[in-house]
């Protein structure tokens, strides 16, 4: 999951992605990270950690990190809110193969009628909350599709 502080966006949907992994004993490594350095090694939005703890995800022990090349070999798909995220994400790969990796999180879901993540940075709780149901049926989505997968 990736978002440009790592912080608010791209925490929250690791903490809810891995809820619901962990809930379901699935084999599915989840990590996140932001395009840029600014908040390196810092918790998550004191805002973002209370909106999750309310819906019953524990986000307090992530610490922020910058996306990196190495993060195209480790993982399978890599998910990011909006557009400026895919662009600098995608500034980075180095194959086809790199490229097809990234998408938009919510291209995941036709359940809901936008494209990007709104940043909730300079916004109010709704907005913290909007990022909170956006990423719960995102990442619903995410587990319906691994699981149709594997079923084959
Ligand atoms: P995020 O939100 O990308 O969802 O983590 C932001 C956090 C910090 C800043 C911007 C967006 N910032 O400019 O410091």
């Amino acid at each position: 999951m990736v978002c440009l502080g790592n912080i608010c966006r791209s925490p929250l949907a690791d903490g809810v992605l891995r809820h619901k992994v962990n809930k379901l004993n699935l084999n599915i490594i989840v990590d996140s990270a932001g395009t840029a350095n600014y908040h390196i090694g810092a918790s998550p939005d004191k805002r973002m950690i209370a909106t999750a703890k309310m819906k019953g995800v524990d986000i307090g022990f992530l610490k922020a990190r910058q996306f990196e090349y190495k993060d195209f070999e480790e993982f399978d798909s890599i998910f990011v809110m909006d557009q400026n995220n895919y662009k600098n994400v995608i500034q980075l790969a180095k194959t086809d193969q790199d490229k097809c990796k990234v998408k938009l999180l919510l291209e995941v879901t036709s359940k809901v009628h936008r494209k990007e993540v709104p940043d909730p940075y300079y916004g109010t709780q709704t907005d913290f909350e909007e990022v909170y149901e956006l990423v719960d049926q995102a990442t619903d989505a995410i587990i319906e599709s691994y699981l149709a997968d594997e079923k084959g």
